[in-house]
């Protein structure tokens, strides 16, 4: 037996890989192992044989089989410090180029609206892109038969026949945000509302997907003076430099009295300079919310009063960043982005009025 377990031992340390360990495991141990056969022996032999003998088999297997289970935990730490030593990795080397994309010129400019807005206490309020025609016009007192619903060149939504559901409208404004944000959240309110809409038209300064920003404060007292003043402080902190308003007697549905809004600005060899000299330049359309549509968004007229104002964003950034063409903005060339785009961690540009 002494001289079975130096030949198994000496075996087992020998054993240069698994399968050569394994295959040492069935010679002695297996089923048809050397061992094994012996132990089955056993029956054969006189009871105190069979003690002595059995316990020193006993013993002979276990032994074996913790050299065994111990030469295999060794295989397996060496493969380990091998693969450890292959497959290092120097994660202190730079990382690999990748393209870096850029920030729309439109996300940006609503950016910077948005922060000078929320400045003067303005919240963002939002609403569907399909819309309602009640929410797009009737709620805007734009009725039925009124030459703006024609004017505004309005996508609307097929209906099969049959459907009964309200007619819908890609929408043609930012407006129906306020009677979404007065039936939402009530009076006294004050909110802007960027966003896309839509139109039937297609030229150097028109697409039919475009972007506005709506405004909106209602409250006991507040006045056309109010609005002014908002509008001069929003522009000035816009372009970074003092800019005047002029107001222009106008007219919208959803507004009385309405007026559209000039900035002043100049052009000095066919370029354009805001905030100087004696040009004005039309940038957008307010007024005094009409009654009617404080009545919309379930707003009493005798208590409460307010201004609305809605101009167009990507104007607003054709001026401020000189974009000649306005169907640039969304043909996605990637060298129109890359050259007129914003780094994703440049802080909008706004400055204090
Ligand atoms: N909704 C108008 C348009 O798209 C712009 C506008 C004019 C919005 C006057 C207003 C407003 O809130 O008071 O042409």
């Amino acid at each position: 037996m002494d001289q079975l377990r130096e030949t198994y031992l000496a075996r087992i340390s020998a054993a240069a890989d698994a399968a050569a360990l394994e295959e040492v495991r069935l010679a002695a141990l297996g089923k048809k192992g050397e061992i094994s056969l012996m132990m089955r022996e056993l029956g054969k032999m006189s009871p105190e044989e069979r003690q002595t003998t059995g316990k020193a088999l006993n013993q002979l297997r276990d032994e074996l089989d913790s050299a065994l289970r111990a030469r295999k935990t060794t295989m397996e730490d060496a493969a380990l410090d091998e693969r450890l030593k292959a497959e290092w990795l120097d994660v202190t080397l730079p990382a690999r180029h990748r393209a870096r994309g850029t920030i729309h010129p439109v996300s940006q400019v609503t950016e910077e609206c948005t922060a000078i807005f929320a400045d003067m206490g303005f919240r963002v309020a939002e609403g569907p892109q399909i819309e309602t025609d009640w929410y797009n016009f009737d709620a805007l007192n734009i009725a039925p038969e009124h030459p703006a619903r024609q004017e505004h060149d309005t996508f609307f939504m097929h209906r099969a026949p049959g459907d009964n559901r309200p007619p819908h409208v890609l929408r043609t404004h930012t407006s129906p945000v306020q009677i979404r944000a007065m039936q939402e959240q009530g009076a006294p309110i004050r909110v802007i509302a960027p966003g896309r809409v839509y139109r039937m038209d297609m030229d150097q300064t028109h697409a039919p997907m475009f972007h506005q920003i709506e405004g909106m404060a209602i409250d006991r007292d507040i006045s056309m003076a109010n609005l002014k003043w908002v509008l001069e402080e929003f522009f000035t902190a816009f372009f970074g430099t003092k800019v005047k308003t002029r107001f222009r007697a106008s007219h919208f549905p959803f507004t009385e009295p309405s007026a559209e809004v000039d900035i002043q600005c100049s052009w000095v060899n066919g370029q354009l300079r805001v905030g100087e000299g004696d040009g004005w330049l039309e940038v957008l359309g307010s007024g005094m919310m009409h009654p009617k549509v404080l009545r919309a968004g379930g707003i009493d007229p005798d208590q409460w009063q307010g201004f609305a104002f809605g101009m167009g964003i990507d104007r607003m950034a054709m001026l401020k960043y000189g974009i000649p063409d306005l169907r640039a903005f969304f043909e996605s060339d990637l060298r129109w982005l890359r050259h007129y785009g914003f780094g994703a961690l440049e802080a909008p540009s706004v400055h204090a009025g």
